[in-house]
């Protein structure tokens, strides 16, 4: 999705001076038509998909949308316009005057001219019905159309906005970005993480990032599992604690989710209202309040301590179910918390040996939310070279040559959708969710 400001300036050079009647319409998108300050009878054109038909007597309402915007744009014509073919789903092209409207509804409207129907939608067989607000499960049948509805509009609109301030997140310290690989001569394999990438690069450039598709064949059709889907991954040199890597975790979080409620609001407020209801409170509860710190040993007592029985035992060199995440969250006040200090059995070989006995851990880091349980998962890398003898040759020249302290971490971007609009299902949250058994598109 990309904005189009730049047409704006093509209404303001045509709103100088009333244009004749057939010099060519400024072509807008909805949302900037329903910015438009001072509409004045400017000659503009709008191409989008009926939202709504209101026929009355002598006049006829159409709401035209093309995903700029949830809004629609009143489009008002006489009812000479009306046809059949102007039904709910149809594509339209509209020329008219952009005018201020009279109703308190809208600020704007726009007074057809012309009103060209690109294509037809039969209503009857279109499997979304006007007027209607369809679960969000039923939308799922419909990878191929969901996105012309306004929820999945608004989840796409939020996720493209998070993408655009993740990328802004990491720009301004001149962080570069790692492009991710797609093409070889040799037989390679899908990536289940950019680390190895970002680790290579950080020998070089002190902090990096990436944000692409990740692939895991996870045999989960559980609601926070796909098989492909987006991490943010970012690697720090000369990074020596946890806690200066915990504050870039909290503050990517945080100062993504705060762009995305202001660029985004209504789009937002959306889902807060109609999916989520409480979740505009449970955000800005998670906005406010530092993020916790507890360590994996801690968390196991907690466990063990509570009253509630898990699936699974808690136990010391157990690893944490959702069960446990969502438990931990709860205790914590509903606040995110960053688990430290995992034991080294559990843990890849590349996070950093904590050296401690007689429960011997490693320096790794996930940060649990609340609806989601692990968002990230980071830790600091093991540097040292004999720590890692034994282990991939590659990975150990980089610790041969000029090795330094670092660390890193990934975020999956679709929990990281799913935690601010407080969408249930991952598949939500995703154009086309491709996960074990299904790859509808
Ligand atoms: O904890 P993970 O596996 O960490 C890594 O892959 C590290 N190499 C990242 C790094 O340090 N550069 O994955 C990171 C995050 C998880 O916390 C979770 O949010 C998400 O990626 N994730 C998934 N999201 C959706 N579907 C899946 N199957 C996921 N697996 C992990
Ligand atoms: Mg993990």
């Amino acid at each position: 999705m990309f904005g189009a400001r730049c047409l704006l300036r093509a209404l303001r050079s045509c709103s100088s001076a009333p244009c004749p009647r057939h010099k060519p319409s400024a072509k807008l998108s909805v949302r900037d038509a329903l910015g438009a300050q001072n509409a004045s009878g400017e000659r503009v054109k709008v191409q989008g998909w009926i939202r709504s038909v209101r026929s009355q007597k002598e006049v006829l309402f159409l709401h035209v949308n093309d995903g700029s915007s949830l809004e629609s744009l009143q489009v008002v014509a006489d009812s000479s316009f009306d046809s059949r073919e102007l039904a709910f789903g149809s594509s339209v092209e509209v020329q008219g005057q952009l005018v201020k409207s009279l109703s308190k509804r809208q600020n704007v409207e726009l007074k057809a001219e012309k009103i060209e129907v690109v294509g037809n939608c039969d209503a009857k067989a279109f499997p979304f019905k006007y007027k209607e607000r369809h679960p969000l499960e039923y939308l799922r049948q419909y990878p191929h159309l969901r996105c012309r509805t306004n929820v999945l509009g608004s989840i796409l609109r939020v996720r493209s906005e998070a993408t655009a301030a993740i990328h802004s997140f990491f720009k301004p310290s001149s962080k570069i970005k790692v492009p991710e690989e797609n093409f070889f001569n040799v037989p390679v394999f899908l990536t289940v993480s950019g680390q190895l990438h970002l680790e290579v690069m950080s020998g070089a450039f002190t902090q990096v990032f990436t944000f692409g598709p990740t692939f895991r064949a996870e045999n989960s059709q559980s609601r926070r599992h796909l098989a492909e889907f987006y991490m943010v991954e970012a690697e720090i040199s000369f990074l020596e604690s946890l806690q200066d890597l915990m504050q870039v975790m909290e503050g990517l979080f945080k100062t993504t989710t705060m762009t995305v409620l202001s660029n985004c609001p209504e789009d937002v407020e959306l889902c807060h209202r109609f999916i989520s209801p409480g979740q505009k409170d449970r955000l800005e509860h998670m906005l406010k309040n530092n993020f916790l710190i507890i360590s994996y040993t801690e968390a196991v007592e907690i466990l063990k301590q509570a009253s509630q029985n898990f699936t699974f035992t808690p136990e010391w060199g157990a690893d944490l179910h959702t069960e446990h995440e969502k438990y931990l969250v709860k205790h914590c006040g509903d606040i995110p918390v960053f688990v430290i200090n995992y034991p080294l059995a559990l843990k890849p070989f590349y996070m950093r040996d904590n050296e401690d006995s007689p429960q011997h851990t490693v320096a790794a880091v996930d940060l649990l939310v609340p609806g989601v349980g692990e968002l990230f998962g980071g830790s600091l890398r093991e540097e040292r070279y004999h720590f890692l003898e034994q282990r991939l040759a590659r990975y150990l020249d980089l610790r041969r040559f000029g090795s330094v302290p670092h660390g890193g971490f990934g975020m999956g971007f679709e929990r990281y959708l799913q935690c601010i609009l407080g969408i249930d299902n991952i598949k939500d949250v995703i154009p086309f969710p491709r996960f074990t058994h299904s790859c509808l598109l």
